[in-house]
Order: C-alpha cells, then structure tokens, then sequence
C-alpha cells in the first residue's frame, strides 16, 4: 500500500497515512512535534516527564504479521523514535464531530472538570477498547499513570468499566521491514547545535555503530535519556536508538534460563518473567505506570546503573547473568559484578548491553520481592529487596540477597547471606542474618528516606520473608486490590 523510502526523514502513519518529518532536531519530542508543528493540541502537556500522562497517545508497531499497539507518553518519545510506526492522538477518535463511546461515557459519567487530563485518560481508555499492550490491567493498574487533579477516579473508574472493546483501524505496516538505517544528521549553526540520530536494525549494525562512535547515548525506551533533554537540556551529540533492533527484542529459552534482549520492554516481559518468578511479576506491574512499563526496557533498567532501579535488585537475586556486547565480541557477567560503583558500570567504551538470562528457579526455591514506596504505582522505590533462599530440612542450604536503595549501587547482601546460609531457618538466624544487613549497607537520607529508615525497613524485609515462608498463606504486606480501596 504505501511505499516511502528512507532518505534521511522520518516517516510515520499519522491516522492511517503516511507522515514525513525532515529536518527536524532529533531530540524534538513527539508531544512538541504534536503541538508545535502540527497544531494537534488536544494532547497535553502537564509534567514533561513521564509522570502525569496528560500527554498520552497510542503508537503501532509490527509485530509479528500484525501491529500491537501501546499506550505511552509522548512526552518523553523523540520524534524519530516514532519511525516506521503508526500514531493515533486524541484527535483521531472523534469522526465527524461525533465523539467516540469512551468520549461520550466521560461526558455522561461526569469524569472530567478542567479537562486538562482528560485527553490522556481517554487515550488510556481506548487503549483497552482496543486491546492494547498491558491495556489488559485492572483499571486502577492501567490509569495509575494518569493523574487527575480535579475529578476524583471513582467517575473515571466506573467509565473503564464500561469500556466496550472495539477493533483498532488496520494499519499497513509491512513497507516497515524494507527499510535501511536511519540516519539524521541535524545542524542548526545559529545556534551551534549539531546532532545525530542513528537507528540500526540488526545487532550486527548496532554494533558498529557503537565501536564508531562511542560517546554516542543509546536510546532505549527514553524513560531516563527522554527526562535528560526536557528537564535537564542536556546537549546529547550522537545518539543511538535501540528500538528499531528486533533481535534485542528476543525473549527466548535458552540452557537454564530465559534469555531476555536488551530492548524488551517491561511489559513484554511480565509474563515470562512473571511465570519464572511470580513476585517478580507482581512487582513489575508497580514498576511506572502502563505507559512507562509500555515504553521502558529491562536493559536500560541495568545499563543506566541507577542504585534504585527495581529490576537489577531482583534479577541479582534470582541469580541472572549479563551480556555485552562490544562490536560483535560478547561477555558474560554475573550481574552483580557490572555495578562497580555508584555511577559507574563494567562496560567499556562502545559495549552495549545485548540481554540478561533470567536462570530457571530451581523447584522449592523461596523467591519474594519488596517493593517500598510511598505511593502504590507509579513510584520510585527507597528500597527494594529481593530475596532467594532455599530451605532443606529446616536448614538455609542457599541465599541470594540483593537491595537497591540501600547502597550507590544494586547490592548484594553477603554479611547476610553467610549469616543464614547452614543455619536453621529460625527466629534466631533470622534475627542475626538482619543485623548482619548493618554490615552490608550504610544507606543514605534523602528525600525518598531516612537512611534509619531504610536500615529499619530492609531488616523487616527479612523478617517479612520469614513470616511468610513459615507461614504459609500470611502475606506480610498490603495487598494490590486493598491498596486500591
Ligand atoms: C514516570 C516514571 C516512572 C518510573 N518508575 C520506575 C520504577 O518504578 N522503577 C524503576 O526501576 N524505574 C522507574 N523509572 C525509570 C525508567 O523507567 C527505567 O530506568 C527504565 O528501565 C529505563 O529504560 P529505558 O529503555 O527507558 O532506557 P533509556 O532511557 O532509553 O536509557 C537509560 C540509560 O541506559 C542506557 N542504555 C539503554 N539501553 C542500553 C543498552 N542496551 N546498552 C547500553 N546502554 C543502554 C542509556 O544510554 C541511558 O544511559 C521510571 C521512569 C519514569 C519516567
Ligand atoms: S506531560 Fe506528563 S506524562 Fe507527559
Ligand atoms: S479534570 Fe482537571 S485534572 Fe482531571
């Protein structure tokens, strides 16, 4: 049907047809280019930073023979992000003045007042209509990353659940699969700026273009890099972007585990990972909001080396190992050993992270996660503990601990694990293996929390883990639907 060709632009399907973009800064976003060049401004922009979903919009992608489409903030996508994809606004719902079924509920129901993020909770809402990725949640999951300041959720909430599912307009993507490298080249000498934006399509390709030019920043999901630019202007040269990779979207059996590609994004990989471990699962579906886990990958999760990121705690835990890439040479690591220091990772310059291999637990393995933060969803954690431990005969044969929020980096706990391991799993190990946890971590204060806290909070972790694996059906924790009142 369509047939552009790449030279240099961007091309997308806005509505169904063919949308080119050329000269354009690379990092312009995509709600600027809405809003800005396009006059579409029923998006909103409330945050600029991935928080309030005002800026909600739904993008199609190839998969398999057909497009899934995924609700995310574009806000935090850069425009070139959206190449060879398919865009939906809120504009494209209404036909002929008319307004679409979730428009008109909100209307009946009262679900809207200043309607500033009425926009995006529509585009969430239609997300579930047509069965969009992650759309599948309960509606306090699928809306936690859309704030309203004025409505209330209970009217909102009542029109999710009347959302009637629709099919989403059919969308030919094939002429996708044709396309080269995209490479943009962006000079603007008024004001100095000139920048590059390179999308690979193979590992193969990525790999070279890495090793030439390494200063270069990976683009991912843009969940971290997208906050650089539209809060901290950030002067990114040359940028690479991952997305366009389909081998480093591979989930994949492999010997003893799962291998998962670097560009898997969250939501992608809940249900392997869920199956593996299912408290890993229940804690991914807290990670972000249905628009961050749509968007954010499990690779920038570990490459961007943040000492609160939830997914390295766990995985290190469960005993996953790393994999690099630097032109076309890989490593392995255990996953521990590529945090080294706060801000600083073992990869070298123009390595890539290309997948970590998630083990397969072994049979009465206890796995329990903690996810700790203020809010239920869509928050950061002060700590996330992650616990794997293996009980025979009454004794701890095997741990594996690991925390983030408690160090500059994910760290294990290996005061802790020895003070368990050979131990009788009891009251009294459990009570020395948790001051033990003094020796593996001096937390900081900061705003998340007080570093006593934190101490006081990682110890009751393990005390929790006791509780509940000793008693089988007690969960020492608030459970999803109540934390939903
Ligand atoms: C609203 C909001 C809520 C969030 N909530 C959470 C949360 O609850 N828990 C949590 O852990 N995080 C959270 N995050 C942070 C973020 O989602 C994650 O860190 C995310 O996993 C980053 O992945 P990405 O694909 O978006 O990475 P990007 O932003 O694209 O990249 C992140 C970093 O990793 C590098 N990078 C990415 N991929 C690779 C690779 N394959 N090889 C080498 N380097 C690479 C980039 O250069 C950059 O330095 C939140 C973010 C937002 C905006
Ligand atoms: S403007 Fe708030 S999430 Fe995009
Ligand atoms: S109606 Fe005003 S912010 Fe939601």
């Amino acid at each position: 049907m369509h047939q552009p060709k790449q030279e240099g632009a961007i091309r997308f399907l806005l509505d169904g047809q063919v949308h080119e973009v050329r000269g354009a800064d690379p990092t312009r976003t995509l709600l600027e280019h809405l809003r800005g060049d396009l006059r579409r401004t029923g998006t909103k922009e409330g945050c600029a930073e991935g928080d309030c979903g005002s800026c909600t919009v739904l993008v199609g992608e190839p998969d398999g023979e057909g497009v899934a489409w995924r609700a995310v903030n574009s806000c935090i996508q850069f425009l070139p992000m959206l190449h060879g994809k398919a865009l939906m606004t809120v504009e494209s719902l209404s036909k002929d003045g008319a307004l679409h079924p979730v428009q008109q509920a909100m209307v009946d129901r009262h679900g809207s007042q200043c309607g500033f993020c009425t926009p995006g909770i529509v585009m969430s809402l239609y997300a579930k209509a047509v069965a969009a990725k992650g759309a599948d949640a309960s509606p306090a999951e699928m809306l936690a990353g859309n704030l309203c300041r004025c409505t209330g959720y209970g009217p909102i909430i009542d029109v999710a659940n009347g959302v009637q599912a629709e099919a989403p307009p059919a969308v030919d993507l094939s002429w996708v699969r044709e396309e080269a490298m995209l490479d943009l080249t962006y000079e603007d000498p008024v004001h100095g700026v000139t920048r590059r934006w390179l999308a690979p399509r193979s590992v193969e390709d990525l790999a070279s273009a890495f090793i030439e030019h390494p200063d270069a920043t990976i683009v991912a999901g843009a969940t971290d890099v997208g906050l650089w630019i539209t809060k901290q202007r950030r002067p990114l040269k040359t940028l690479i972007d991952i997305g366009q990779v389909a081998e480093l979207k591979r989930i994949e059996t492999v010997e003893g585990g799962v291998w998962i590609g670097a560009g898997v994004r969250y939501v992608d990989a809940l249900e392997t990972l869920g199956g593996l471990y299912p408290e890993l699962g229940a804690m991914m579906r807290r990670l972000g909001s249905a628009q961050v886990r749509n968007s954010g990958t499990i690779g920038g999760n570990i490459a961007n080396g943040s000492p609160i990121g939830d997914m390295p705690p766990a995985l290190i835990a469960a005993g996953a190992t790393l994999v690099l890439n630097r032109g076309g040479e890989r490593r392995q690591m255990p996953l521990e050993a590529f945090f080294l220091d706060y801000g600083r990772q073992d990869r070298r310059p123009g390595e890539f992270v290309e997948a970590v291999i998630a083990p397969t637990p072994r049979p009465g393995l206890v796995f329990k996660v903690f996810k700790l933060t203020k809010r239920f969803d869509q928050d950061i954690s002060a700590v996330c503990g992650a616990f794997a431990l293996t009980i025979e005969g009454g004794v701890v044969a095997s741990a594996r601990i690991a925390f983030g929020g408690m160090a500059g980096t994910p760290k294990r706990a290996g005061a802790c694990e020895a003070a368990l391991i050979g131990q009788p799993w009891s009251e009294a190990t459990v009570e020395a293996a948790m001051a033990a946890l003094d020796i593996d971590y001096t937390p900081m204060s900061d705003m998340r929390a007080s570093a006593a806290y934190r101490s006081l909070t990682a110890r009751n972790m393990l005390r929790k883990v006791f509780l509940e694996s000793s008693s089988p059906g007690l969960l020492a924790r608030v459970e999803p639907e109540s934390a939903h009142g």
